[in-house]
């Protein structure tokens, strides 16, 4: 395929997220975390349902651009079923690869590999990684 085909089908794949996330919305009776851009103010509101050690479900709501909204949802899409271990590895994975260090880890993402190109739009990097930091931050306050 033609790399601007491949282009707009990667663009695509990322509105469409952006429009209809997975995952979004609030899990009943489970504590959420709430995370923000410094750079624009935007907030995510994450809840992670938890059992044995797996995430067990997820969501999230707030306001984002739509990088940051594709990136929600293709996170949650990547990491549901996934041990805490598991996630923060992609959570790294993830973090490399939009800071421009690509290797074949970056497929285990699924769609969220499609973000890679936002290496090459520095000021976008913290709207991409917002929700993973903030799952993150859910699995440490889980270790508590
Ligand atoms: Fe605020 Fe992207 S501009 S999260």
């Amino acid at each position: 395929m033609a790399l601007s085909r491949l282009d707009s089908l990667y663009k695509a794949v990322i509105a469409d997220h952006s429009r209809s996330p997975h995952h979004h919305g609030f899990l009943e009776g489970v504590e959420q975390l709430q995370l923000n851009n410094p750079t624009c103010g935007d907030v995510i509101n994450l809840s992670v349902k938890f059992k044995d050690g797996v995430i067990e479900d997820i969501a999230f709501a707030g306001h984002g651009c739509t990088i940051s909204t594709a990136s929600s949802s293709m996170m949650t899409d990547a990491v549901i079923g996934k041990t805490k271990e598991e996630a923060l590895r992609l959570a790294d994975i993830f973090s490399k690869m939009v800071q421009g260090e690509t290797d074949d880890q970056q497929k285990e993402l699924g769609e969220a590999e499609l973000m890679a190109g936002v290496s090459k739009f520095p000021q976008r990097i913290k709207c991409a990684t917002l929700s993973w930091n903030a799952l993150k931050k859910a699995i440490e306050r889980s270790e508590m």
